[in-house]
């Protein structure tokens, strides 16, 4: 069997809370993601969403029209010929959840950033989320005027000029602007457009060893169900690099704690990968791109509830090494972008506490010393992390914690 269609990469929804990241989702891929009761209840985003869409192109339509997620053209009829299948990673956009937002981040190869049309723009976690996007050095980006129907023709070209002073000198400064409703569907096609065109697929080596960000673990057996039928654990997150097999080993770091006596320490863990499912697919190899689901031999204990959750997988022997303590090269923001009021931003002082999150893991950390923009962090959680990462600061200011910077590992 040749390559299964698996998504080929993710494609970050970002933006400030309620401006309709999970409803343009659903228009591009059909699938609600908030499925959570709590999600459901608050009718806010929570946890991140994963949906996969196949962008298609009519061979008969003129672009931008031609391009659709129909298998048939919706305009002349004509059978549509698959472009690309990629993967959305629906953030929440509430202000207290910005460690979620970090870590659905760092498994992004571009982002679509929503902004409400029937706001002031911008919005303080519109900031925030483009910040970090910044930080994590997330390049490829198009901008979505949502809600476009709530809004009368001359208020959309004042929201409209409202985002495109905002973009001014960020990341985002040559990205598009895309009209569009979730609700109603407009516009679809030149979305699509403006994502084949400025967000590729990045280049990968799968002769580089197996590496993979975990977002999620699971028990995903009944409660109650017999010995001989359970299954064992599931982790779930993305490939950043090679290639995963089933029957392969994959070792997962940091692992489990281990106390003995007033030592602690953590002991990686090696299973042997029994399953692999990309998007809706089994398949016996797995890439990168899109979220994938990892069977192992793992006793389900460990993998229940996302106990695994920020820890990186990969081929054994080659994964980086376990850090309780970091120094960093630091680089602060000059000001607080994600409250209503900006706040300077001060210098890191010794004996503070920061949030840090590292690819998908987020922990918290000590500062033993801060000095010309060099700190050293005690990490309550270790995390496996190599040389050179980047490492997304966050610190407590009014009760949340605000992205203020970032580090790389020295
Ligand atoms: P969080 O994940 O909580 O940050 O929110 P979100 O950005 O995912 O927003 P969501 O898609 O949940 O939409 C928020 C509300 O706006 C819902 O009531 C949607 O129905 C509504 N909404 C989203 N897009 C549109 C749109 O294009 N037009 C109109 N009229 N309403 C919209
Ligand atoms: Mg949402
Ligand atoms: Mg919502």
């Amino acid at each position: 069997m040749g390559r299964v269609k698996q998504s080929e990469l993710n494609i970050g929804m970002v933006g400030h809370v309620d401006h309709g990241k999970t409803s343009l989702t659903k228009l591009l891929t059909g699938v609600w993601t908030d499925t959570h009761s709590e999600e459901l209840k608050r009718g806010i985003t929570i946890r991140l969403g994963y949906a996969d869409c196949e962008i298609r192109k009519c061979p008969k339509c003129p672009e931008p029209e031609a391009y659709t997620v129909e298998k048939v053209c919706p305009r002349c009829g004509a059978k549509t010929k698959l472009l690309r299948k990629v993967s959305f990673v629906d953030a929440p956009g509430h202000e207290t959840l910005m460690a979620t937002m970090l870590s659905g981040a760092s498994l992004m190869d571009g982002a679509i950033l929503v902004i409400a049309a029937n706001e002031e723009c911008p919005q303080p976690q519109t900031k925030e989320h483009l910040m970090a996007l910044d930080v994590l050095g997330i390049k490829n980006i198009v901008i979505v005027q949502n809600k476009i129907d709530l809004v009368n023709e001359e208020k959309a070209r004042e929201n409209y000029e409202q985002i495109k002073k905002f973009i001014e000198g960020t990341i985002a400064e040559d990205a598009p602007i895309i009209p569009l409703s979730a609700h109603h569907g407009a516009n679809v096609d030149v979305l699509l457009n403006a994502i084949q065109d400025l967000i590729p697929t990045p280049k990968r080596d799968p002769s580089l060893p197996a590496r993979m960000y975990v977002a999620r673990s699971f028990d995903v057996n009944k409660p109650g169900c017999e010995i001989k039928e359970l299954k064992g654990g599931v982790i779930g997150g993305s490939i950043i690099q090679g290639v995963l097999e089933v029957g392969k080993e994959i070792e997962i770091r940091p692992g489990l704690k281990v106390t003995e006596g007033n030592k602690t320490y953590w002991e990686p863990i090696i299973t042997k990968i029994t399953s692999l499912r990309a998007g809706n697919l089994n398949v016996k190899k797995a890439y990168p791109g899109g979220l994938v689901g990892v069977g192992t031999e793992l006793d389900p204990a460990l993998t229940k509830a996302d106990a695994l959750s920020g820890s990186v997988a990969g081929e054994p022997g080659t994964l980086p090494e376990t850090l309780d303590r970091i120094t960093i090269d630091v680089h602060l923001l000059e000001r607080v972008v994600g409250t209503k009021e900006e706040i300077k931003i001060e210098p890191l002082r010794t004996n503070e506490v920061l949030m840090i999150n590292v690819g998908t893991a987020t922990t918290v950390g000590v500062i033993l010393s801060a000095r010309d923009n060099v700190a050293d962090i005690k990490l309550k959680l270790p995390v496996c992390a190599e040389r050179g990462a980047r490492v997304a600061l966050s610190r407590r200011i009014n009760a949340r914690w605000r992205l203020i910077g970032y580090g790389i590992i020295q």
